[in-house]
């Protein structure tokens, strides 16, 4: 007995020294910021608040940019991209400034520096955070030895509607997946310690709403209930803090007529307040002077008021702190209070960084830019990303003597590839599906057709016809480039550009396969190509090792893993359309469809028997949330609750038997749904919950189960209660969101 005791007080003592080490640590922490803060000047404490940028493509190092570095008037930098002006401006940062204080530099490496992953629509669709933090890590060590610290990344927009270019970094259109792909980025971006030298810290952005753009254009207005803020587009930032992620970005747009830049409610009362995030805030590229065409701020000086007072820390690029907040201060429109805030933070993150220690960037000779390692693993992340959608009569895997016919605009386009803000990679490393099969030695031709996805020039389509009559496949690589999605490249119609779709029906009439790759940005409507081809495969843009991945794929040394991390509309008009969507009190069904062509010509005027869809699409995707296929079939059977009544005391544990009906060994993505019938306020139909990959052999079969609590049930009601009533509730485990594999249980 005693020595259980002794045991005991031996852990609290423990876990009593611990805390207050950490505490100490803190309190140090804090000390040497109260101490500097001490010592700086006004001009510095407003220099620290300034984010200047440079271009990328600038060859000189500007005297005006050093002078202001060596007067502290600078906190961090973006953009500079020649090692020795880091080092440089470093030096002049640490050695002559007043109070000697580091810069950070940042940059946009958003999925990989030099080796590029899938773009990050992509990445979530492999759902699998070891591959989400794999990427990462290996982008931080590459930036890094650039002197680059600080990313802006990752981006955590929930996205619901595909017109939008900036779908293409998103993790998509799901809470959970989010949060899970959020946490797993920034424990890669930022390693073990933030004092690594290869750490770089996160910045979770855009906060907040930038999804939610009106009709999917870039920079639009927001309108989001305060529910939907709380229960769909914090939750994947409160995870990305959870995980230490240190910084954040105000988004562009406004929400409930607030632009985020401004919002004293977000920027204080729910990210320090609620979310208890100690790190510190960024502008947009100019958000706070955007303000002013916004018609929220009179001019640049009533903005900076505006950001400052809401709790917005360091401004990007534009100058209104620089310029005016001396001024508001003798006006007393700010207090030096606040001021000091606004810069206890960014000090609190350089210190954090280790910067005053170790200010300068990685020097260390074994860094290796696309080592094997960094392309192995960005290869891998492009094959867990890519979505097989459609594979008629087993197409896929080829047969390695299989004459095939490579055609198609991004087939051998090795820029295009690596997908929106990709400004480092270098397409001389890049892999192209064409590069790949020259490689393989495989049996193939290739004709472009096509110059490039906007192309709509036909002189070559005859040439094409005549190859792909010689051939025993037809493998159309297409999609959209680079350029068309990301940053301010909306579209309105989401099909295949240019005369891709012509000659696709073209080739169908051969009546040879027809297989496509779809390299793109965003989920493409297929409507008028879809029953031409065989084979669809979503390879997203898929990086600096998508022609190896696309290799591997079609001749079944792999098979393609990817799941849907967002629904797939079947046209544009039907956006923004997510799979956890909410009832309607006329909610839409197979058995009360009424289609376009069935009204009868002079009908009466009459709602009955319509629910909620279009009648000329109806209300289903072309692929659901969740979707996607393998190299074999499985069977799900035997759904089963440990118990059908849930309490707080006494989780669920549901199970279910997997089985391989194919002949090839495979891996499942094993998807968890949950229902809360009704609720205090209305309820999505379904959402998700939970995730299990599993790997089985032909014909084995496997039991998988999850652990349901009463916290996976919890929401924000509309007064922002966090809790769940007790009643009904549905569950399904499936394949995919549209799995009808259900059973039910009550909270009691
Ligand atoms: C984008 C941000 C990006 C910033 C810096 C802005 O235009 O919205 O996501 O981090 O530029 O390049």
């Amino acid at each position: 007995m005693r020595t259980i005791y002794a045991f005991l007080l031996g852990i609290i003592m423990v876990f009593a020294i611990g805390c207050e080490k950490e505490k100490k640590v803190s309190n140090q922490l804090e000390y040497n910021i109260e101490e500097l803060l001490s010592k700086m000047t006004l001009e510095e404490k407003i220099g620290q608040l300034n984010l200047r940028g440079t271009s990328s493509r600038a060859k000189t190092l500007s005297e005006e940019l050093k002078q202001k570095v060596r007067e502290g008037k600078v906190g961090a930098l973006l953009n500079v991209m020649n090692k020795e002006y880091v080092d440089e401006l470093q030096r002049i940062a640490v050695e002559e400034s007043p109070n000697k204080i580091p810069l950070i530099f940042s940059r946009d490496v958003i999925h990989g520096f030099k080796t590029i992953f899938p773009i990050p629509l992509g990445m979530a669709a492999s759902w699998d955070e070891e591959v989400a933090k794999n990427s990462s890590r290996v982008a931080a060590i590459e930036a890094s030895s650039f002197g680059i610290r600080w990313t802006f990344a990752p981006m955590l927009d929930i996205a619901k509607d595909a017109r939008w270019g900036r779908i293409a970094e998103s993790p998509g259109e799901d809470p959970y997946l989010a949060s899970q792909l959020a946490r797993a980025y920034v424990e890669g971006f930022q390693g073990d310690s933030l004092s690594d030298p290869t750490s770089l810290i996160a910045c979770a952005k855009h906060f907040i709403g930038y999804g939610a753009a009106i009709g999917g254009r870039d920079y639009n207005t927001a309108i989001i209930s305060k529910e939907q803020l709380h229960n769909t587009y914090l939750p994947p930032f409160e995870s990305a803090f959870k995980a230490g992620a240190q910084t954040v970005m105000t988004s562009f747009n406004e929400v409930n007529g607030i632009p985020a830049s401004g919002d004293k409610e977000l920027l204080t009362n729910i990210l320090r307040k609620r979310l208890k995030f100690d790190g510190f805030v960024v502008s947009d590229w100019n958000s706070v002077t955007e303000m002013v065409a916004h018609g929220y701020a009179e001019d640049e000086k009533q903005a900076a008021e505006k950001a400052i007072d809401a709790g917005l820390n360091m401004e990007m690029t534009s100058k209104s702190y620089e310029d005016n907040a001396k001024e508001l201060l003798k006006e007393n429109k700010l207090s030096i209070n606040q001021i000091d805030n606004m810069v206890r933070d960014i000090l609190r993150v350089k210190f954090r960084m280790g910067l005053f220690k170790t200010p300068y960037r990685n020097k260390n000779k074994d860094v290796e830019i696309y080592s094997s390692k960094h392309l192995e693993l960005a290869k891998e992340a492009a094959i867990k990303s890519s979505v097989l959608l459609k594979n008629e009569n087993n197409v896929l895997p080829l047969n390695k003597k299989t004459k095939v016919l490579i055609v198609g605009p991004l087939a051998n386009k090795p820029r295009e590839q690596l997908g929106t803000w990709t400004f480092d990679g270098d397409k001389e490393h890049t892999v192209t599906p064409v590069a790949s099969f020259e490689k393989n030695n495989a049996n193939f031709e290739f004709i472009e057709g096509l110059t490039y996805s906007r192309d709509t020039n036909k002189k070559y389509f005859k040439e094409v016809l005549t190859k792909a009559s010689n051939a025993d496949v037809v493998l159309f690589i297409g999609g959209e480039e680079a350029i068309l999605s990301g940053e301010a490249h909306s579209r309105a119609n989401i099909n295949l550009p240019g005369a891709q779709e012509e000659l696709i029906k073209e080739l169908a009439k051969i009546k040879k396969p027809v297989i496509l790759i779809i390299m793109a940005g965003r989920p493409i409507t297929l409507q008028n190509i879809k029953s031409k081809v065989d084979v669809i495969l979503m390879t997203w843009h898929p990086g600096t090792m998508g022609g190896d991945a696309i290799y591997d794929i079609l001749f079944g040394i792999k098979e393609p893993k990817g799941r849907l991390p967002i629904t797939w509309p079947k046209v544009a008009g039907q956006l923004p359309l997510y799979y956890n969507h909410k009832n309607t009190g006329r909610p839409a069904s197979s058995k009360e469809y009424v289609h376009i062509d069935s009204i009868p010509i002079g009908a009466w005027q009459s709602s009955l028997g319509n629910t909620s869809h279009y009648l000329d699409v109806g209300y289903e995707p072309e692929y659901p949330f969740g979707f996607g296929l393998g190299y074999t079939s499985f069977e799900y059977s035997n759904l089963k609750l440990s118990t059908t009544s849930l309490t707080d005391d006494n989780n669920i544990i549901a199970s279910i038997d997997i089985t391989n009906t194919g002949e090839r060994a495979g891996e499942e993505l094993v998807q968890l749904y949950i229902q809360d019938v009704a609720g205090n306020i209305t309820r999505p139909v379904k959402e998700l919950k939970g995730y299990k990959r599993i790997s089985l052999k032909s014909k084995e079969k496997q039991k998988v189960t999850f652990e349901i609590t009463v916290d996976d049930l919890k929401y924000y009601n509309n007064e922002l209660k966090y809790g769940v009533e007790k009643g009904k509730f549905n569950i399904w485990i499936g394949a995919n969101s549209a799995s009808k594999v259900k059973e039910k249980f009550v909270y009691e």
